[in-house]
C-alpha cells in the first residue's frame, strides 16, 4: 500500500547540508529528513581535511575570496564567495557550540584556539579540523542533536525517485522504500535536495557508493537548469591498493609537508608549479596523471615519513591505522597513491538562498551550483558551503513558509504497467560500462573524439535504461543507474561546449585559456523522457 506523508519541509539527504538545515529550522517546523541508505553513508561522514574559515589575524575575508577565485581559475561568482567566506566564523562557532570536537592548538599560537591546517590553494592556515576525520566528528555531532529534536522524523533507506510538480511549483516527491519496496509520496510545503555529488559516475572515486548524482538528475528531469557540470574534481591522492576501495589520503598531509614522489623516489611537483605539492588540486592531479602515463606507472607515492612518528600518529590517526591494515607503515615508508573522482563542482543552479528555478524547491550542498567553486573547488570549501547554504536556505524557508498554499491532491505512484525484472544483469552491466567509459573518455585529460565516443554511448545506454525503467518495478540500483546516465550526459555535453582548458577541464584540442571566463549552463527541455506524468 502506498501512503502519503505530509510535512512542512522535506529534506532529501542527510549529509552536512541536510542535517544542518534541519537543525537551523525552528522546532515548530515539521521536518522529514531522508537518507537513501543508512544514515552515515554520505560523503560528509568520510570528509578528512576540514572546513575552511577565516579565524586568524594574519588572514582576511579578502584573502579567502582571492584564494578561492584563484583556485577556481577565475570562474567563481564573486558575490557567492564573499557570502560564504563571511559566514565561516559563525559556521565554526555554531558547530563548536553543538559539540563538534575540533582539534585545538596545543602550542597556543593561534588566536582562535583551533589548530589550523593548510591545504592546496590556501595562502594561509585556515582549515579547522578534527584530526583527520572531520566529517565523522561533524556528522556524529549533528546526528546527536537531531536525535534530540522531536520535530525531525528520519527516514533511512528511502530513495527519492522524482519530484512532483504542480503548476511550476514543487509539492513533493515519490520515494522508494528499500526495505518494503513501496513507493510513497512525501509531500512538503518546501522541498530540499541535499543529495550530494555525482562522482560515482567514474570508475575510481573517493566517494561512498551513494554519490550517484540523484539530486542533479531529479532536478534536471523536473525542469531545473544545471551549470558547470564539466568541472569534476579529481583528488590527487587516493590510496592505491587492490583492496582499499575509495580511501582518501587527505591533502592535509601535503599541508604538513608530505612530498609526492615518482616510483624511483624523485620529487616531481616543483617541475609543474612553484607551489609544488600545495598547488590547487587540478594542477597536482594533472601532473600525477601526466607522470603516470609518461612512465607507465600504476601509481605515484606520497611520503611524510620524514616527520616524527608521534606527529604523524597524532595528526593522522585514521590514515595511519587504515594504511597499517594494508601493511603500509606511513611513519617509515611512502604511500602508493592515484587520483580519483572526488567532487562535483557543478550542479543544480541556485540563488544565494539555495532556491532553484522551481518554486519551493531548494538545492544545497554538493548537489548545487552556487558559483562558489568555479572551475576547481578549493580544498575544505565544500563543508563550509554546505553549512552556509543550510543557514541561508533556512532563513528563506522560514520567511516564506506561511505563504505556501495547499497543493491539489497528489496521485499515488502507479505500478499497474510494470512487472518484476527478470534481467537484473542489464542493470549491473550498464553500471560497469558507464563508469568505465566515463573514466577512460571523460577523465582528467579530454579530447573531442573521446567526448563524442562517450556521448554516443550514453545515448545508447539511456534508451536501454529508459525502456527497462518503463517495463519493470524500480530497484535502488536501477534508480541510481537511471540518474547516472543523465549526469554522464550532462557532464559530457558541458565538456563539449567548453572550447578552452580551464581549471579541471583540460582538453588536448583546446589547450588555451580563453580571455573571457563564462559558466556553462544547460537548460532542460521541459517534458522530455518522463515515464510518469510528474508535471500535473
Ligand atoms: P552528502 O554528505 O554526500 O550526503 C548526501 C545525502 O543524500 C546522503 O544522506 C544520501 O543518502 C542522500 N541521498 C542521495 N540521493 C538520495 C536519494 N535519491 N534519495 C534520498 N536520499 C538521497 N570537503 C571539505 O570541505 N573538507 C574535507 O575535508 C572534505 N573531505 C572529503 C573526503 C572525502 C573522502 C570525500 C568523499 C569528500 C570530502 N569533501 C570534503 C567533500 C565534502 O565532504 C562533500 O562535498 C560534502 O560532505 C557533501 O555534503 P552534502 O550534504 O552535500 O552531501
Ligand atoms: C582532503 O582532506 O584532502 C579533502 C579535502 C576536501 O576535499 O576539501
Amino acid at each position: 500500500m502506498s501512503t502519503q506523508l505530509n510535512y512542512d519541509v522535506v529534506i532529501i539527504g542527510s549529509g552536512a547540508s541536510g542535517m544542518a538545515l534541519a537543525l537551523q529550522l525552528p522546532t515548530h517546523t515539521r521536518i522529514a529528513l531522508l537518507a537513501k541508505d543508512s544514515y552515515q553513508q554520505c560523503s560528509t561522514f568520510y570528509a578528512q581535511g576540514g572546513i575552511s574559515a577565516v579565524l586568524e589575524q594574519d588572514d582576511s575575508f579578502e584573502l579567502h575570496v582571492a584564494d578561492t577565485q584563484n583556485a577556481g581559475a577565475g570562474l567563481c561568482d564573486e558575490n557567492t564567495i564573499k557570502e560564504v567566506a563571511a559566514a565561516g566564523p559563525a559556521v565554526i562557532e555554531w558547530l563548536a557550540n553543538l559539540g563538534t570536537p575540533f582539534t585545538m592548538d596545543e602550542q597556543e599560537s593561534s588566536t582562535s584556539g583551533y589548530h589550523l591546517t593548510r591545504e592546496g590553494g590556501h595562502s594561509r592556515r585556515r582549515v579547522v579540523h578534527a584530526a583527520d576525520a572531520t566529517g565523522k566528528a561533524m556528522h556524529q555531532t549533528l546526528n546527536a542533536n537531531i536525535a534530540r529534536a522531536d520535530n525531525i522524523d528520519i527516514f533511512e533507506h528511502s530513495v527519492a525517485i522524482d519530484l512532483i510538480i504542480q503548476q511550476q511549483r514543487c509539492v513533493g516527491a515519490y520515494v522508494y522504500n528499500r526495505k518494503n519496496h513501496q513507493v510513497n509520496v512525501f509531500a512538503g510545503k518546501k522541498m530540499v535536495l541535499a543529495t550530494g555529488g555525482a562522482n560515482k559516475v567514474y570508475l575510481y572515486t573517493s566517494n561512498p557508493d551513494g554519490a550517484t548524482g540523484d539530486g542533479i538528475a531529479i532536478a534536471w528531469r523536473a525542469g531545473c537548469r544545471v551549470a558547470n557540470m564539466e568541472f569534476i574534481q579529481f583528488h590527487p591522492t587516493c590510496l592505491f591498493h587492490p583492496k582499499a576501495k575509495s580511501f582518501l589520503i587527505t591533502e592535509a598531509l601535503r599541508g604538513e609537508g608530505a612530498r609526492l614522489l615518482l616510483p624511483d623516489g624523485t620529487r616531481f611537483m616543483p617541475r609543474f608549479d612553484e607551489r609544488a605539492e600545495l598547488a590547487p588540486r587540478d594542477i597536482v592531479a594533472r601532473a600525477i596523471d601526466h607522470e603516470m602515463k609518461r612512465l607507465g606507472a600504476e601509481c605515484v607515492f606520497l611520503d611524510i615519513s620524514h616527520k616524527s612518528s608521534e606527529f604523524i600518529k597524532s595528526h593522522f590517526p585514521t590514515i595511519y591505522e587504515r594504511c597499517k591494515e594494508f601493511n603500509i607503515d606511513i611513519t617509515r615508508e611512502p604511500i602508493p597513491v592515484v587520483p580519483a573522482a572526488h567532487y562535483t563542482c557543478g550542479g543544480v543552479m541556485t540563488d544565494l538562498n539555495g532556491h532553484t528555478d522551481i518554486q519551493n524547491l531548494y538545492a544545497i550542498g554538493e548537489v548545487a551550483y552556487t558559483g562558489l567553486h568555479g572551475a576547481n573547488r578549493m580544498a575544505s570549501n565544500s563543508l563550509l558551503e554546505c553549512l552556509t547554504f543550510a543557514f541561508t536556505s533556512a532563513r528563506h524557508i522560514l520567511s516564506t513558509l506561511e505563504r505556501v498554499t495547499e497543493p491539489a491532491p497528489i496521485r499515488a505512484w502507479d505500478e499497474s504497467q510494470v512487472t518484476d525484472s527478470d534481467e537484473e544483469v542489464v542493470v549491473s552491466h550498464n553500471w560497469d560500462e558507464l563508469r568505465r567509459f566515463m573514466w577512460d573518455y571523460v577523465g582528467i585529460v579530454r579530447t573531442n573524439k573521446r567526448l563524442e565516443r562517450a556521448l554516443h554511448r550514453t545515448h545508447l545506454l539511456k534508451s536501454e535504461i529508459n525502456e527497462y525503467y518503463g517495463n519493470f518495478r524500480v530497484t535502488s540500483d536501477l534508480l541510481e543507474l537511471r540518474n547516472l546516465v543523465v549526469v554522464a550526459e550532462l557532464i559530457i555535453r558541458s565538456a563539449m561546449s567548453r572550447k578552452e582548458s580551464r581549471g579541471l577541464h583540460y582538453s588536448l584540442d583546446y589547450p588555451q585559456l580563453l580571455e573571457q571566463a563564462k559558466i556553462t549552463v544547460l537548460t532542460p527541455e521541459q517534458s522530455s523522457g518522463k515515464k510518469l506524468s510528474l508535471v500535473e
